[in-house]
């Protein structure tokens, strides 16, 4: 009778426990916490956290359960990772992905695993390309870096220089200032790279100094912001009356404040800005702050919100059903208003499309913005 009963008992468990894996959909979120990017995770993570805790944790009527992994942004344990999460916790969508060869290391795996994967940071045009199972939920480079060479050309901008760091991304938003700045009747008379890893800004930015150009565009990863803007600052080009731009990385919204006043009326185009006017991102803002020691939030926290919208969206469209083909299928098309405007997610080529911002440096309060003055609306990633 005792072995009858605890026999029906294992049965109800065992029964319990599938019924309960069924109700839940594992999202596998892989971000840099430590080493030199882990900013960018952090971010990303807390924007996370901060979709669940507001917007609950249920979508298309299953649990959404994330779990958290650090690739110390080495493409090599992203991949990994990657594979683990797939085959043994079962999860049916990877996301994060905080530096382009991050995102990179997982294109192969997720076309054959035919996972989708939500890339919350990582910006280099061809990504989503290189896998059918890729959706971005932040920018693109190109999408990011045309206003400013449009900016430059209507601010009598003829003869700039660009800084970028040496990897996919900054190849991207130097060619993308190049080709529109040249198409205007500028020209770029330098493109000056700094290595990705450890990089020593001081040789570059004393080259760019001697040329003196009208304008300096510069782009580095945004947890390098506050290293690139100390040194650009004590190198005297602001001071020089050299236009430094760049994309609103180097002014990251998280590291602003630190960088003095000297940046003041500094102009940048991006997606986010923590100042952008609307009632959604207050809301964004004062809870972010709330729940993370009033930190302020930045384009990466946005990924990381905008990315778990995107999957609820794409869950909820599709009844909860998990295949990753369908999955994929659903995030096509998709689009809302987010805290930095209104988004999409192109049905086509599974980029996002948005608002891009030209921004000056304001100070209000005692605290430095990046306060939007002009928007290009709907844009995509332009080749
Ligand atoms: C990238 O590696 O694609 C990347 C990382 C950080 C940024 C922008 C782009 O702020």
């Amino acid at each position: 009778m005792k072995l009858l009963k605890a026999g029906l008992f294992a049965a109800s468990a065992l029964w319990a426990g599938m019924a309960q894996a069924q109700d839940v959909i594992k999202v596998g979120l892989i971000a840099p916490l430590t080493g030199p990017q882990a900013a960018a995770g952090q971010q990303i993570v807390a924007g996370v956290k901060l979709f669940q805790q507001l917007n609950g944790n249920k979508a298309g009527g299953k649990t959404i359960e994330i779990l958290i992994k650090d690739d110390a942004a080495i493409p090599d344990q992203t991949r990994r990772l990657a594979q683990e999460m797939i085959v043994n916790d079962k999860v049916s969508i990877l996301a994060g992905f905080g530096l382009t060869p991050l995102a990179l290391a997982v294109g192969p795996v997720i076309t054959q695993a035919k996972i989708p994967a939500v890339i919350m940071v990582a910006a280099t045009g061809m990504i989503v390309g290189t896998s059918p199972y890729f959706v971005r939920a932040s920018f693109t480079m190109s999408q990011l870096t045309a206003p400013s060479a449009q900016w430059s050309l209507e601010n009598g901008v003829k003869k700039a220089v660009t800084l970028v760091s040496d990897y996919g991304p900054g190849l991207d938003a130097a060619a993308a200032y190049k080709k529109r700045l040249e198409a205007g009747g500028g020209q770029v008379v330098a493109e000056l790279k700094a290595p990705l890893a450890d990089p020593d800004f001081s040789p570059f930015l004393q080259r760019a100094k001697d040329l003196k150009p009208d304008a300096l565009f510069m782009f580095v990863p945004a947890p390098q912001a506050g290293a690139l803007m100390k040194q650009v600052v004590d190198r005297g080009l602001i001071a020089d009356g050299i236009k430094v731009i760049g994309t609103g990385d180097v002014l990251d919204d998280d590291q602003i404040n630190g960088m003095g006043d000297s940046v003041l009326g500094m102009i940048t185009s991006y997606n986010y800005s923590v100042a952008h006017e609307s009632a959604e991102n207050k809301k964004f803002v004062e809870e972010f702050r709330k729940a993370n020691n009033n930190r302020r939030p930045n384009a990466h926290a946005m990924g990381g919100w905008d990315g778990m919208q995107a999957i609820y969206k794409a869950i909820e469209k599709n009844g909860g059903n998990t295949d990753g083909t369908k999955l994929i299928e659903a995030f096509k098309g998709l689009s809302w208003m987010s805290p930095r405007g209104p988004v999409a997610i192109d049905a086509e080529t599974r980029d996002i499309v948005q608002n891009i911002y030209v921004r000056k440096v304001e100070k209000k309060d005692g605290e430095l913005y990046n306060v939007e003055f002009k928007t290009y609306e709907n844009q995509k990633d332009v080749k």
